[in-house]
């Protein structure tokens, strides 16, 4: 019999099912809209209110500062483009670093055919921005700063605190994407001194399609799309009720265990990076310690990131381990042209993530012989 084992908890983890419990009634009898004044909205508003506090004492924020959006995406798109517009009687210019989410770089260069101007920051060879290097790109006329929290491919921790103050001392606007850092470790946004971040429930056991963008009280935004005057009229669009509630839920949940969780996940992190680094022509991508602590991503020298995963197990069929593992996701093409492995490697196959929750010792064998099967072959070959 086949076993399916899941490893790709960066991409999205499995919503818990408290969460789909606390969830269900806002689908059902509890199905008010929460703009409306009668008994069914006010009981629904009242659920997206408890969300909301939740969603703020988790990063550190005030309840007014949260804005629900669909997701992290959305939320990036609002903070870029709503602090491009909101602030360009000041300036035309932003700061952001090139390993990004496609979410913060696409409405970057929307902007740049618009007459805004974007400094993409390199990175060394960890994935890391240098604060310098923020400070040296800084103009009069710089308006906005982004730079993640941590990088969604290869785990790297950005300093967003050090960048936050360089901001704030400069009166910038800092924007951090938070997606893969929230509930996983300690956020605070005074800490990390920003103005704006973006979060998501789907990484947290929480249901995808909800997130939020967290505003500083006082930042000056514009709202990017038009409608109602939902969320104090910056974010137009009935609330996803049910999502929102399933939201706070996870968050919660997920603070709870949060630094268990995150000291389990290192060790084992560590384990599976000991036994995997030993491979031939294994190669870690990022920090070797300032990482995410449930992110792995390793390259192979000679390996096109085509050859991995075999199609075959792609589709779920089978796997070149003796025991049948079918699934060791997050082995796909990387987002960008990361600095990985030593210079001038030929190494491209990447993205290996450990999994959250599950990672256990069952799961922990299987993927690391699946690993080690697999990259044993050829190039070339699939492992079918
Ligand atoms: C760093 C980062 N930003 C943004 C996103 C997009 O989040 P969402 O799926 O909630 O739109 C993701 C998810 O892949 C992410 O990892």
């Amino acid at each position: 019999m086949q076993r399916r084992i899941y490893v790709d908890y960066g991409a999205t983890t499995p919503t818990d099912p408290r969460v789909v419990v606390a969830m269900v009634p806002y689908f059902t009898e509890k199905f008010g809209n929460a703009g409306s004044i009668h008994a069914f909205g006010q009981e629904a508003r009242e659920a997206v209110d408890r969300a909301r506090e939740i969603v703020a004492s988790a990063i550190g924020g005030s309840p007014q500062e949260i804005v629900f959006t669909s997701g992290a995406t959305e939320a990036d798109n609002f903070a870029v483009l709503g602090a491009a517009w909101g602030n360009e009687a000041r300036g035309r210019h932003l700061i952001t670093s090139s390993i990004e989410h496609h979410a913060v770089l696409e409405p970057c260069r929307f902007l740049e055919g618009r007459g805004f101007e974007v400094t993409y920051l390199p990175v060394d060879r960890t994935g890391w921005v240098d604060p310098d290097d923020v400070r040296r790109a800084i103009r009069p006329d710089t308006i906005l700063i982004s730079v993640m929290s941590a990088n969604n491919e290869i785990g790297t921790l950005e300093p967003v605190a050090e960048i936050g103050r360089i901001a704030r001392d400069r009166g910038i606007l800092m924007h951090t994407d938070a997606t893969q850092s929230v509930g996983i470790m300690p956020v605070h946004v005074d800490a990390l001194c920003v103005d704006l971040l973006s979060l998501s429930a789907h990484k947290r056991y929480g249901p995808k399609g909800v997130g939020a963008l967290y505003v500083r009280k006082g930042s000056k935004l514009t709202r990017v799309q038009g409608g109602g005057s939902q969320e104090r009229n910056r974010r137009a669009g009935t609330e996803n009720v049910p999502g929102i509630v399933g939201f706070g839920a996870a968050l919660a949940l997920a603070l709870e265990v949060m630094d268990e969780e995150a000291s389990q996940l290192r060790r084992l992190r560590d384990r599976l990076i000991d036994e995997l680094a030993r491979l031939d022509g294994a190669h870690l991508n990022g920090h070797r310690t300032d990482r995410l602590p449930g992110n792995i991503n390793l390259s192979f020298e000679g390996r096109a990131h085509g050859h991995w995963p075999p199609p075959r197990n792609r589709r779920g069929n089978c796997a070149p381990d003796p025991r049948p593992v079918d699934h060791f996701a997050g082995c796909r093409r990387p987002a960008y042209d990361f600095p990985r492995g030593p210079p001038q490697s030929p190494s491209r196959v990447s993205g290996s993530r450990a999994p959250r929750r599950e990672l256990t010792r069952e799961v922990f064998t299987p993927a690391t012989n699946f690993t080690k099967g697999t990259v044993s072959l050829p190039p070339g070959r699939t492992g079918l």
